[in-house]
């Protein structure tokens, strides 16, 4: 893999990021590298989509190593993809995202908005060509928010078209810390994570047979997102990622496709970066 992983500090904003974020950065690298350039004979429009896309760069916390994020990763794949589409909700991040492009790939077809991408979903969708049998798109989109602030809605929504996902399930950095508050009655965040309002009468049963919440979250998205036709098999390949400190899972990368050809580059990178200790 190439070394994009340091880079010079250009004086725009950039966010800092936990040390595990670098292993992150190399996984969804590895993965843009593989699906850009094995799906470029099959599909005449590969589009790439980051819907918190962040400013491009991020700065490791007490290191200050500086490393490309994934718009910038996904702007220097060896195939690049057909067009791009990203969406930053915080203005200063945006403007930053907005002149590294200018800077390094002001050639690549691509679209920056600056707002809620569960706001915009509609708009955002408007920017795929239009598929058909001559012209035909596929669409990975990265999904990598802070917390479990995702809402199904906007998947469901992008998932009309041909799309792969990767979404970032942060389990460890939310959802195991504010469990208690999640499972009130009057706290909708699970519910607009899932999509579904029925879950806690199985998140009961479910506590009761002694099953962690990050295994039971796990399994209902991934329901839900077999429920949108995605394969079963991706609850079998999420990656764990770890802090390096105390060694706890903070969040796991979830791979999302309807087609088995997705997983078979999945599966690569996750044989590159294996962790056996899912759901600990
Ligand atoms: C964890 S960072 C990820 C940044 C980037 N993908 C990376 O590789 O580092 C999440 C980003 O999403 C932005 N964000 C948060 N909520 C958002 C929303 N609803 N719509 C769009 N962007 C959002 C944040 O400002 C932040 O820059």
């Amino acid at each position: 893999m190439k070394n994009f992983l340091i880079v010079e500090d250009d004086e725009l904003a950039t966010p800092s990021v936990g040390p595990w974020a670098k292993t992150k950065y190399q996984i969804i690298y590895d993965y843009m590298v593989l699906f850009s350039s094995g799906m470029k004979k099959h599909w005449a429009n590969r589009i790439y989509i980051d819907i918190y896309a962040g400013a491009g760069k991020a700065k490791i916390e007490k290191t200050n190593e500086i490393l490309y994020s994934s718009p910038m990763l996904a702007l220097k794949v060896d195939d690049p993809f057909d067009k791009y589409i990203f969406c930053e909700k915080d203005k200063k991040l945006y403007q930053a995202l907005e002149q590294r492009i200018k800077n390094e790939h002001f050639e690549e077809s691509h679209v920056i908005f600056n707002g809620d991408c569960n706001e915009i979903a509609d708009t955002i969708l408007k920017e795929i060509p239009q598929h058909s049998r001559k012209n035909n798109v596929l669409s990975f989109c990265f999904v990598d928010p802070f917390s479990l602030k995702i809402e199904f809605e906007t998947i469901k929504k992008l998932s009309t078209k041909f799309m792969d996902f990767l979404v970032l399930l942060a389990f460890g950095m939310d959802g195991k810390r504010n469990i208690t508050h999640y499972v009130k009655d009057n706290n909708k965040r699970i519910d607009k994570f899932l999509g579904l309002e029925d879950w806690r009468s199985r998140w009961e049963i479910a506590n009761k047979k002694h099953i962690n919440l990050v295994e039971f979250l796990a399994k209902e998205f991934t329901q839900q997102m077999v429920n949108l036709g995605y394969l079963e098999e991706a609850i079998d390949n999420f990656i764990a990622i770890h802090s390096d400190e105390r060694n706890l899972p903070l969040y796991y990368l979830a791979f999302y496709s309807r087609n088995k050809i997705g997983y078979d580059f999945w599966n690569k990178v996750k044989m590159r970066n294996t962790d056996p200790t899912l759901f600990d």
